[in-house]
């Protein structure tokens, strides 16, 4: 049985004190359970906070994105390795808002996985279909390119010790959940894209679910056999309903 991950990213959300009293919140109703891990993903700015808040807690903590450079002359990019010097444990890359809003390619997802790597960050790969691509009948092939980037940048040996998250875009902060069957079904063709080149790496890969995850949707999604926990947007800002889905993840088999 593979671990489950409940994972918040708070996007360009945040401040300093609305931080300080979220991050209370989390810890103070979170209950650790052996197999089950929960951070969070910030700003950078907040990256400093974060860490002094959730050192020493069964809180982990991660950027939002990281530089396909490692330095120089990259105005506004942020280095696996800063992230690290501040103790970041994850790197979500290829969000589908930085492929859409910030033209983050395959190709430049690929570069960034590999330099969170390098780095010694856990990435997370996000991956997923727009809603024209699954009414077009397209979602596996859109969802086989997007993976087939990185494998082709790092090998399917690159891929172990990452994360995946499966995200359809047409459910990101809609309110529209993936249903059970349709996140399973999407999470068992990316394992065997995986498989197909790597069986053991493919069957210890944790893959999460990302769009429109609730606490009232949280448990059938985490009891599917391939979905191995969350990536969660809006409901992430708010401690009590990121705790229910932590809650939710914890009862999970
Ligand atoms: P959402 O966002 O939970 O607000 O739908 C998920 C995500 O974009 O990671």
């Amino acid at each position: 049985m593979r671990d489950k991950h409940v994972v918040g990213n708070w996007k360009l959300n945040g401040s300093l004190a609305g931080n300080d009293s979220l991050v209370r919140a989390i810890l103070a109703g979170v209950t650790p359970r052996a197999g089950r891990h929960l951070a969070v993903c910030v700003p950078a700015p907040y990256l400093a906070q974060a860490q002094s808040l959730l050192k020493g807690t069964p809180v982990a903590w991660g950027g939002q994105d990281v530089s396909r450079f490692e330095k120089g002359a990259y105005t506004g990019e942020v280095s696996g390795a800063m992230l690290r010097e501040f103790g970041a444990t994850f790197a979500i890359v290829g969000h589908s808002e930085r492929r859409t809003l910030f033209g983050d390619t395959d190709a430049v997802v690929a570069e960034k996985f590999a330099s969170a790597r390098k780095a010694g960050l856990v990435p997370i790969l996000c991956v997923g279909e727009t809603l024209a691509e699954r009414e077009g009948g397209t979602t596996e092939p859109v969802l086989a390119r997007q993976l087939d980037a990185v494998l082709a940048r790092v090998g399917a040996a690159g891929l172990d010790g990452a994360l995946v998250a499966y995200e359809p875009v047409w459910a990101i902060g809609t309110g529209r959940t993936a249903t059970a069957a349709q996140a399973q079904e999407a999470h068992a063709f990316l394992r065997g894209r995986v498989a197909g080149q790597d069986a053991a790496v493919a069957a210890r890969l944790p893959m999460l679910y990302g769009g429109s995850v609730k606490g009232s949707n949280a448990a059938e999604l985490f009891a599917m056999p391939d979905v191995d926990g969350g990536l969660i947007g809006g409901a992430s800002l708010v401690a009590e309903d990121f705790l229910a889905i932590w809650r939710a993840a914890v009862a999970a088999e």
